[in-house]
């Protein structure tokens, strides 16, 4: 059965946090996501998925019935079915935020364009990603409902294209903290010393512009060596861990042109790796008994 909404995981490849303060961040979309099968019902309401604690499930409740008071609660049963790793810094909450949307705009519009249902599904994930994330920058929600390699400031967003093949590996660093906790702590260390925070974004607000030419221009050793700048940012305001570390240099003596963390990060969830070719790597790492996936975020493909 084809679903009725699907809403992409994410990969940020530079500006993560610092993009909660106003700078830029560049993040692809994942062929992984959520997807939304919806069904007639008696009134409007989501199955929750059987793996979800207590409070994952109310939370989810909380934040679908804010998307369903603005379709106005179609009469329809909404059942999610993940290919993505779940709470990993891979966007999943945006992406089970956009599903849901995509699938309530459909039921809730069916007489719109497809361009004025998604200017809904848009406002709608927005108000559950609110309720998952508090004050989130927008960029996993934008990156998941867009489905491409974008540019994120300050609620606005720009396509990126890249005239060489833009592939990446991502691996898994295990569980992590939930996404707020990390970008609260982050906060309080903010708050507390402003001078040093402001000089740390702004480089890393520089090397994602710098990253953004490097994109455009297709100079992926640029790429690579920018991604490992930002990690040493990251790691300077405390957001690495030994098990992040870890899959960082892995996937560096596996041959990446560049590896950080993606995401929250804290102490574990996801890293990636720029690559020319990630699928060797990807086959080590898995022989290793490594979750691992590689994909393609940009440029021509090869048939
Ligand atoms: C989380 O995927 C990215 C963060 O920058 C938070 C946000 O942008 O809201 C850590």
């Amino acid at each position: 059965m084809k679903a009725a909404g699907f809403g992409a995981g994410k990969v940020i490849l530079l500006g993560e946090h610092a993009v909660v303060y106003g700078y830029p961040a560049i993040a692809g979309a994942l062929p992984l996501g959520v997807y939304a099968h919806m069904e007639a019902a008696e009134r409007c309401a989501l199955q929750t998925p059987g793996n979800l604690d207590e409070k994952q499930r109310a939370l989810l409740q909380q934040a679908f019935g804010r998307a369903a008071e603005f379709a106005a609660w179609p009469k329809v049963l909404l059942r999610l079915e993940a290919s993505l790793p779940m709470g990993a810094g891979l966007g999943s909450s945006a992406a089970v935020s956009v599903a849901c949307a995509k699938a309530l705009a459909l039921a809730a519009f069916p007489h719109e364009t497809r361009e004025a249902q998604l200017e809904k599904a848009a406002e709608m994930a927005w108000r559950m990603e609110q309720v998952f994330h508090g004050s989130p920058s927008g960029v996993d929600n934008a990156t998941s409902l867009r489905e491409t390699l974008l540019w994120f400031c300050q609620g606005k967003v720009e396509t990126l294209s890249c005239p060489t093949p833009l592939k990446i590996l991502i691996a898994m660093a295990g569980q992590r903290s939930p996404t707020q906790s990390t970008v609260a702590q982050l906060r309080e260390r903010q708050k507390k010393w402003p001078g040093h925070h402001k000089r740390l974004f702004e480089e890393i607000g520089r090397c994602t512009e710098e990253a953004r030419g490097a994109i455009e221009a297709g100079d992926l050793a640029l790429l690579g060596e920018l991604m490992n700048v930002n990690q040493g940012l990251l790691a300077a305001m405390q957001l690495d861990s030994e098990k992040l570390i870890q899959k960082i240099h892995r996937l560096r003596g596996l041959g990446a042109l560049g590896a950080k963390l993606t995401g929250a990060g804290g102490d574990g969830g996801a890293v990636v790796g720029l690559f020319e070719a990630p699928e060797g790597p990807m086959e080590t790492l898995r022989a290793e008994g490594v979750e691992c996936f590689a994909c393609q975020l940009a440029g021509p493909r090869s048939l």
